[in-house]
């Protein structure tokens, strides 16, 4: 596919240098209840055609920081503090308008609901072709027949017949199938998947998530795949970065997450993933206790309240990343999964509960 003519920026990135920086990122919300820090202190790194899973609870801020990178956040939204810097250029720095030139061309989102992302009033054909001409200088019989490939390359039957269709006459999957068609067209050089399989049935998910890769390797594009289900990302994803409460607790190459987690709630997640006799989109939410309201965190680390390992510093002292013993693993905790000081403070809670018959 050819680069687009409207392109505002040509890379200026070194070979080396990775396609996403996020260094620090901070986006609070105004609310009448105060300062919502939803993103607070993201850092991460993303190499082209690489996939980071980003897994966490409801709210942990896994939207916000996505929408945060693609300047699409919702109106009382900023980022406070922080860089992102995409292909070499620092994208919190450009105008609305110039960040539109990047959307669809050269970053390009599939958004959580399928439903609302596309436009229930135009056909499928035209919502294709729009966002084709939008950034790349051909015609529209060209256009057309773009959209066509595209449909067919994300193997919606009979596509010339589907690019008259509207939205509903579609099923959920291929409403799914459609919405990252559109977010394909014009070869964008990273894919934000915010949860992208959510709403469909256990089949026809692992059906997009394998079509998803497909067009991966061939465009050697580089993927943000978001979801709670850790279950998700295990063969998805190269890396993994764990969120809760706004920020990354843990980060890890994905093999190394699985075999050494450090974190509790990564702990916790994991067991958390659905079982066969659950369907797997359903939101589970099976760690007790509630997450943190993020206008007044506790002081210390912000998932002691409800992890099985606290102990006393861990209500007053925040941890910092700490690295792990492999590469690229980094975690923020006192009690370490696996770990003697872990095992020991799992130890003694489970004593004192036995004491206090659970009452704790
Ligand atoms: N427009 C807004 N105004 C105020 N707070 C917001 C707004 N949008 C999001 N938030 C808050 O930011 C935090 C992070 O929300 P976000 O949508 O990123 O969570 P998420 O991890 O994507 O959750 P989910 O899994 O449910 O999609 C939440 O506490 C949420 O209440
Ligand atoms: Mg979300």
């Amino acid at each position: 596919m050819t680069q687009p003519a409207s392109a505002p920026t040509v890379s200026t990135a070194g070979p080396s240098e990775p396609l996403l920086q996020v260094e620090d990122l901070r986006t609070h919300f105004e609310t009448p209840r105060g300062i919502v820090r939803a993103v607070d202190g993201v850092s991460f790194t993303l190499a082209r055609g690489k996939t980071l899973g980003v897994v966490g609870e409801s709210g942990s801020g896994k939207t916000v920081l996505s929408r945060s990178i693609m300047g699409l956040l919702p109106k009382r939204g900023t980022i406070r503090e922080g860089s992102v810097r995409f292909d070499g250029t620092e994208i919190t720095e450009l105008s609305p308008k110039e960040m539109r030139d990047f959307w669809g061309a050269r970053m390009s989102m599939i958004f959580q609901d399928p439903m609302t992302s596309l436009n229930p009033v135009m056909k499928i054909g035209k919502q294709i072709t729009e966002s084709i001409r939008q950034h790349l200088d051909v015609d529209k019989k060209y256009a057309n027949e773009l959209g066509e490939n595209l449909l067919r390359s994300v193997r919606i039957p009979e596509p010339e017949q589907r690019l008259k269709e509207y939205p509903h006459q579609l099923s959920g999957g291929m409403r799914q199938r459609v919405c990252i068609a559109v977010a394909l067209a014009c070869g964008p050089a990273l894919l934000f998947a915010d949860e992208p399989t959510t709403a469909l049935d256990v089949t026809v998910q692992a059906q997009v998530l394998d079509l998803m890769a497909t067009q991966q390797r061939e465009r050697f594009m580089a993927i943000v795949l978001i979801t709670h289900d850790l279950g998700v990302v295990a063969g998805r994803a190269d890396e993994i970065a764990v969120m809760y409460a706004g920020r990354i607790v843990e980060k890890a190459p994905t093999s190394v997450l699985f075999s050494d987690m450090k974190m509790p709630y990564t702990e916790a997640l994991l067991s958390s993933i659905p079982k066969i006799e659950h369907p797997s989109h359903t939101r589970l939410n099976t760690i007790p206790g509630r997450p943190p309201n993020l206008v007044t965190p506790p002081q210390g680390c912000k998932f002691a309240p409800r992890c099985t390992y606290v102990q006393p510093r861990c209500l007053e002292e925040d941890p910092p990343l700490m690295p792990g013993t492999q590469p690229g693993h980094e975690y923020r905790c006192w009690f370490p999964v696996g770990t003697p000081e872990g095992a020991e403070a799992l130890a003694r809670n489970r004593a004192d509960q036995a004491v206090t018959g659970g009452a704790a």
